[in-house]
């Protein structure tokens, strides 16, 4: 299966992402990860709506926005606004987890959550039915660059299983320290969409890293 491929706008150049942008678009990638951190839900800051909002009318990408926010029921609006296709939050963050869906939903997103590498998928057995896409953290959020979480691969390949037996139809997306020697292994287990920060915008040949990370998924049976 060839997998979809989601470039992390945390690893590009921050004085040019327009160009950094028009260059994984043409070097073959579906979508663009955007990165949304507060400094409480992780020890980071990045940028909010403004910025999705103003690279919005630049790209055909499908803008996938991950809020690593503690409270991201407050912000919903505002991302769909500024042209999310999808919103992931974080299960660890939502009290109402439920009800921050159906907001997303509401406000014409796609609904996602997301799961750092320590909480069970137990987390998601009351909401699996209503999400459209489940986001795996393969690090700990919060940076980009980190070392992939090789004790994840279980957890995904479980997720895999879980998605076949319930026969649901949400996509299987993984995060962090994605590179092309990983993505097979990942890709096995079950994941879909590949996210993948410095393995792309850390690389000289945007469209060869990208063209990488697929081939990880067309050399599988
Ligand atoms: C980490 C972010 C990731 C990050 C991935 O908190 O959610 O999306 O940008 O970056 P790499 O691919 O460099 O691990
Ligand atoms: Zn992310």
């Amino acid at each position: 299966m060839i997998p979809i491929i989601a470039p992390s706008l945390l690893a590009a150049d921050f004085a040019r992402l327009k160009e950094e942008i028009a260059a994984v678009e043409e070097g073959g990638a579906e979508w663009l990860h955007l990165d949304i951190m507060d400094g409480l839900f992780v020890p980071n800051l990045t940028f909010g709506p403004g910025v999705v909002a103003a690279l919005r009318p630049h790209s055909r990408l499908v803008f996938d926005v991950h809020l690593m926010l503690s409270r991201p029921e407050n912000f919903i609006s505002e991302f769909a606004a500024a042209g999310a296709d999808w919103i992931s939050v974080h299960v660890e963050a939502c009290h109402h987890i439920h009800r921050v869906v159906q907001q997303i939903r509401a406000a014409g997103c796609r609904p996602a959550v997301a799961l750092n590498p320590a909480t069970s998928l137990s987390a998601l057995e009351y909401i699996l039915q209503d999400v459209d896409m489940v986001l795996l953290m393969t690090v700990n959020p919060g940076f980009g660059g980190q070392e992939f979480i090789p004790g994840v691969i279980p957890k995904i390949r479980a997720l895999a299983d879980l998605k076949r037996r319930l026969k649901l139809n949400f996509l299987l997306e993984v995060d962090g320290g994605i590179t092309p020697a990983i993505a097979g292994e990942v890709l096995g287990a079950g994941a879909e969409v590949l996210v993948a920060g410095s393995a792309v915008f850390g690389a000289p040949d945007r469209a060869r890293a990208i063209a990488a990370l697929k081939a990880a998924g067309s050399s599988m049976a």
